[in-house]
């Protein structure tokens, strides 16, 4: 064990904590917002067929007490706008959700895996992700 040891583990690990910068520093500088028009209008109609009847036309929500249970313990669809806490959930999260559903869980929210494939739910999650303000945008940018 001599005092070289620390010094030769700092080297070994260097290059890997090099390349792990290197792969995260784009994400964060980036910061542009997904534009891709067709993807977004293909995730609106999707939305207005599927989901609109909880979640509201433009993903606004239709209860406005969509934080507070019902007496069964459930919550209402909550709005997917931005104005709520959808943004705090990663891409990957988001698309579990929808595609999964939440009943398993004690909720009232369908699976969508059976009706919707993988593009169907990425154009709806950049569809709504496109209603959001920049800043949230931003920060939801950061937990993906
Ligand atoms: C039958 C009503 C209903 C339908 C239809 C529905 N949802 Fe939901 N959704 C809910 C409820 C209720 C919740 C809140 C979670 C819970 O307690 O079940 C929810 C939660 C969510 C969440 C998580 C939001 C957050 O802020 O955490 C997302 C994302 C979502 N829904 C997307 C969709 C999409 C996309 C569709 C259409 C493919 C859809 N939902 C259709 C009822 C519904």
């Amino acid at each position: 064990m001599g005092e070289g040891m620390p010094l030769i583990r700092l080297a070994r690990v260097l290059p890997w904590l090099g390349l792990l910068l290197w792969t995260a520093l784009p994400v964060q500088a980036q910061g542009e917002r997904f534009n891709d028009e067709p993807v977004i209008a293909r995730g609106k109609t999707l939305f207005q067929e599927h989901c609109a009847v909880c979640h509201g036309a433009n993903a606004q929500g239709i209860d406005q007490n969509w934080h507070r249970p019902d007496e069964n313990g459930r919550y209402p669809p909550p709005p997917l706008n931005g104005t709520a806490h959808t943004w705090h959930h990663s891409m990957e999260v988001l698309a579990q959700v929808i595609r999964k559903g939440t009943l398993e869980w004690g909720g009232s929210m369908p699976a969508w895996e059976e009706t919707l494939d993988d593009d169907d739910v990425f154009s709806l999650i950049m569809y709504l992700s496109s209603l959001w303000p920049d800043e949230i945008y931003q920060a939801w940018l950061k937990r993906n």
